[in-house]
């Protein structure tokens, strides 16, 4: 895995593990500039002549729209292909070989979602010309889904280290979940409370590795267990889609934990910041909506663009 250091130009965005905090620091400066064209009714050409593909073999809402957003924010343009088992040659047979091979040849960057594990990285192996940005590879890695949520969480406290925060959900399969994970490792002293149905915990490779890494992980089963003295709060949904047999989603979809006023009321602390990667079905009731400290569809929706309107201009090589 070829590590991000000072030089985004260019470079493959396959999995947080690339970066590092120099990196980091250097994608939240730009984000920071970019947050202010984002907010300016003047347009910016920053982009102007780029293309980006937006290859999108999963439903996505906000990644996809992000991107698309992100590109045309700052002048450039987007091909757009979601769906493609059913709009594109994939549907006569086309290999993904060919699709990525063809697709390059129209654009700059390509943005990929696909719901097979490693199927970024395979895109970036074939594509010889153009960088390839992973936008969630099946229970794989979200590697910009965790940008943004580090970025939140450094634009409230000002640093991503020496931080407890509570990630909720479904550890096992979301790769947001994660991803985030991965990310909070690259900084020191973090605390993250794992609370999870017993069957959807870290895989035990994940939580050796995460843990070596320095990042400290308590796992929990239940909401009462949540600490007061949490920075941030981050849920996800179970994701259905990934399990192979349905009755174990039905077993288990009723363990999720809600986030309503009550727990809000107990559990949380004066300066916190509530996160959900989105969608949302179910584990926060819209009662927390009003509530300032849940910043699912306020900043961490606006973070979301911004960041990848850094993240495109550093690797299309307009921004230092
Ligand atoms: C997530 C995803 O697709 O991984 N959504 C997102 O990108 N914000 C999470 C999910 O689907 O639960």
């Amino acid at each position: 895995m070829i590590k991000i250091n000072d030089n985004f130009k260019n470079q493959d965005i396959l999995s947080i593990d690339q970066f590092s905090q120099k990196s980091l620091a250097k994608l939240f400066s730009v984000t920071k500039r970019m947050a202010k064209i984002g907010r300016n009714a003047r347009p910016s050409f920053l982009l102007k002549g780029n293309i980006a593909t937006l290859l999108f073999y999963e439903p996505s809402t906000r990644t996809f729209s992000s991107f698309s957003a992100a590109m045309k924010q700052l002048g450039g343009e987007t091909l757009e292909i979601t769906d493609p088992q059913n709009t594109s040659s994939y549907v006569k047979g086309e290999s993904f070989e060919d699709t990525i091979k063809v697709l390059e040849a129209y654009c700059d960057i390509i943005v990929i979602r696909h719901p097979e594990e490693g199927s970024a990285k395979k895109a970036a192996e074939i594509a010889k010309f153009v960088p390839v940005i992973n936008a969630g590879d099946g229970a794989g890695d979200h590697p910009t889904q965790a940008l943004l949520d580090l970025y939140t969480i450094y634009e409230k406290f000002g640093r991503v280290n020496n931080l407890i925060g509570v990630i909720a959900g479904d550890a096992l399969y979301g790769r947001g979940f994660r991803s985030l994970l991965k990310g909070l490792s690259i900084y020191k002293d973090n605390t993250v409370y794992l609370l999870t149905p017993k069957q959807l915990r870290l895989r035990r490779e994940d939580f050796t590795e995460l843990k070596n890494r320095g990042l400290k992980l308590i796992e929990i089963h239940d909401s009462k267990d949540i600490p007061k003295n949490a920075h941030f709060w981050y849920w996800t949904r179970i994701q259905k889609e990934r399990f192979k047999n349905k009755s174990d989603y039905e077993k288990i979809k009723n363990s999720n934990f809600i986030v309503d006023k009550k727990l809000m009321r107990e559990k949380a602390g004066k300066n916190m910041i509530l996160m959900h990667v989105l969608p949302r079905v179910g584990e926060i009731l819209p009662e927390v909506d009003e509530d300032t400290r849940a910043v699912y569809l306020r900043s961490q929706i606006r973070n979301g663009m911004y960041v990848r309107m850094a993240l495109l201009a550093l690797i299309l090589g307009k921004a230092k």
